[in-house]
């Protein structure tokens, strides 16, 4: 069934509309001498994460913030690292930390979260803020980036409250899949989360309302998996070879077969375009936020 309607989310424009709140709440703050700080750790210089840390650290200056950038190198140990963060723990000047993921083998990735203050651990990883949102408490605490700014575009669909609504989230990731599921659960949808060892994965997302694809797989999910009129955010970011070109050239493609999914879905998100604009700009909100906290203020809602 064509759907003359089907709505493109432009999460560019929702993700601008929320960092302008961010840059005016962090103005207004100015006036009392307080400055969001957000610290950046990369450990090694792997060239995408060279990219995203780039772009986080840009676009925190462009807010207002104050941007601070440790680069450490490849063989760093474990202990410097700890080191680096408990310095960052107690900086009065830093309100968000993130330690830029992944880190190189010799490192203990899970200690390394845990050892961020929950107060400053603006990804949401720690298992004090999983915890938070695993018990529905969205008041306190972060939601990590991604999952946050996806919910913020199905809300622009349909509003907080998705009661009635079946949610189908593909993928069980601890940094989107299920903090998402999270997410939808709280705001009182039904939820489903398929993974890799799903049977009949096509079937689950015929019935869903809200379908959240988050799986690392190249269009993965066709047309013919999406109910009529469903809403399908795209988390995936699959960079493919482009089979016609002179070798070499590359384009983004989501989890979504976006040209045969906008035939039937009511909304979707594009990629590029869609969920990754939200992911840096939930990020600048979280570390307003953190601030905000630190100082005894009131947290902006978006
Ligand atoms: N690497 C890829 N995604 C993320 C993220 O959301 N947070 C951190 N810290 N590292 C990442």
């Amino acid at each position: 069934m064509r759907r003359i309607g089907c709505r493109v989310i432009s999460g560019k424009e929702i993700a601008e509309s929320v960092l302008d709140r961010v840059k005016a709440h962090t103005c207004s703050l100015a006036v009392d001498g307080i400055r969001p700080g957000l610290a950046v750790v990369i450990v090694g210089s792997d060239p995408a994460s060279q990219v995203y840390v780039a772009s986080k650290a840009k676009k925190a200056d462009e807010c207002g913030f104050l941007s601070i950038k440790h680069e450490l190198s490849e063989d760093v140990s474990e202990a410097k690292l700890l080191e680096v963060i408990e310095s960052l723990n107690f900086d009065l000047s830093v309100h968000g930390i993130l330690v830029q993921l992944p880190l190189p083998g010799h490192i203990n990735t899970g200690k390394v979260i845990q050892s961020i203050s929950p107060e400053k651990d603006v990804d949401g990883f720690h298992f004090m803020n999983v915890g938070r949102l695993g018990t529905g408490v969205l008041d306190s605490g972060f939601v990590p980036c991604t999952p946050a700014g996806a919910m913020i575009l199905i809300q622009r669909i349909h509003g907080q409250d998705l009661s009635g609504l079946q949610a189908v989230v593909l993928g069980r990731s601890n940094i989107v899949g299920k903090p998402m599921a999270n997410l939808l659960l709280t705001a009182n949808s039904t939820v489903t989360v398929a993974h890799s060892k799903t049977p009949n994965v096509e079937a689950l997302c015929r019935q869903a309302d809200i379908l959240v694809a988050a799986v690392g797989h190249p269009e993965m999910v066709r047309a013919d998996w999406i109910k009529p009129g469903a809403t399908v955010i795209d988390v995936g970011i699959n960079r493919i070879g482009v089979r016609e070109a002179i070798s070499g050239t590359t384009r983004l493609v989501g989890d979504v077969d976006f040209d045969g999914a906008v035939e039937r879905a009511g909304a979707i998100t594009p990629v590029p375009g869609g969920v990754g604009p939200m992911t840096i700009a939930m990020l600048m909100a979280n570390t307003l936020s953190a601030a905000c906290r630190a100082h005894g203020r009131s947290v902006p809602s978006y």
